[in-house]
């Protein structure tokens, strides 16, 4: 059993599944946010999406970070590196390591929202990056940030292409909270995923093998059976297009068939009409202009910006700025 802060219990945590839900299923068109999708199972389908051919972002994002994590300790000299989302990946070592090989490395803050994630991670970087100082910290990082501990200067990764799960205004919210936490000269690694043929992106939301579309399916469980539902889980299709306009990909849950959904833990009774489609999830796609603006917007300044050899994944290197 490891020591973590927790800035979210699982009484918290199950509120905000019945608030979303309740929002989501009663809204036009049907949403629920995409962080449900990760519960055990979700979890282990995720990783089997990275693996997978078609989905190239996370070999593209761990091949620039093999390439640079030395220039990026040489240019941060970080003394912390906060990781946002999953903190034990096989990405953060490659940071973590050369921050360790420069002999600026003191203390590492993993932030997430599944504790039990988290204890398993938190052990194994104590164990592997002593003597730094290990913090768990069990929180949301679209609420949590102001409460990341660590000694200055920080570096917080937030990798893997998961801010484009936000949208445009949820994005300027995230960067201006992150950056009033950050002291003037601190450090953002940011990894984006970015815009290319549509069938390309498409493929790797929709892939041969069916693992995203189990994916998706998943968050139909997770209501089964946290909030005794009674989805038919095997009457709802995947969906993923690609959305020219605004940049990014849907993933969508099309009902095959007409049906009435009972969310008992809920007291809700949810209608679908035979094709209806429920938003599960938006992954924007960018380009080096629309990061640098969004970044200089919420008050960082742009230090380095590198892709993968096919210019398929961007990872920025940005700076508080005053
Ligand atoms: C983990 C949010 C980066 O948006 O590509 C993978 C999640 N969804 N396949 C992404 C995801 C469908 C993924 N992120």
């Amino acid at each position: 059993m490891t020591d973590l802060t927790v800035h979210l219990t699982q009484d918290d945590i199950v509120r905000s599944l019945r608030s979303d839900v309740l929002t989501g299923l009663t809204a036009t068109p049907k949403t629920l946010p995409p962080k449900w999708f990760y519960d055990a199972r979700g979890s282990e389908l995720f990783e089997a999406i990275t693996r997978l051919p078609e989905y190239y972002p996370t070999r593209a994002e761990r091949e620039v970070l093999a390439a640079h994590a030395d220039e990026i300790a040489e240019l941060t000299g970080a003394h912390t590196l906060v990781e946002l989302g999953s903190g034990s990946s096989e990405k953060t070592r490659l940071l973590l390591d050369a921050l360790r090989r420069r002999e600026t490395l003191r203390e590492i803050v993993a932030l997430d929202v599944s504790d039990s994630a988290l204890e398993a991670s938190v052990a194994v970087l104590r164990a592997d990056y002593a003597p730094a100082t290990v913090h768990g910290v069990v929180g949301d990082f679209t609420r949590h940030l102001a409460l990341l501990p660590g000694g200055e200067p920080r570096m917080v990764a937030f990798l893997g292409g998961t801010i484009g799960n936000l949208v445009p205004a949820e994005r300027a919210k995230f960067l201006s909270a992150l950056r009033d936490d950050l002291e003037t000269g601190e450090w953002l690694l940011l990894g984006t995923d970015l815009v290319k043929d549509p069938a390309t992106l498409v493929a790797a939301y929709d892939d041969a093998a069916g693992v995203t579309a189990e994916f998706n399916r998943n968050v139909l469980r997770v209501l089964n059976r946290e909030l005794d539902a009674d989805f038919d889980v095997s009457a709802f299709e995947h969906v993923a297009r690609w959305d020219a306009e605004e940049e990014w990909i849907e993933m969508r849950l099309r009902a095959t068939r007409a049906m009435a959904v009972h969310v008992r833990g809920l007291d809700l009774t949810v209608p679908f009409e035979a094709g209806e489609e429920l938003h599960t999830e938006v992954s924007a796609k960018f380009r080096r202009a629309r990061v640098a603006a969004e970044l200089a917007e919420a008050g960082f300044g742009l230090t380095r910006w590198w892709t993968d050899g096919e210019g398929r994944f961007g990872v920025s290197l940005a700076r508080a700025v005053g």
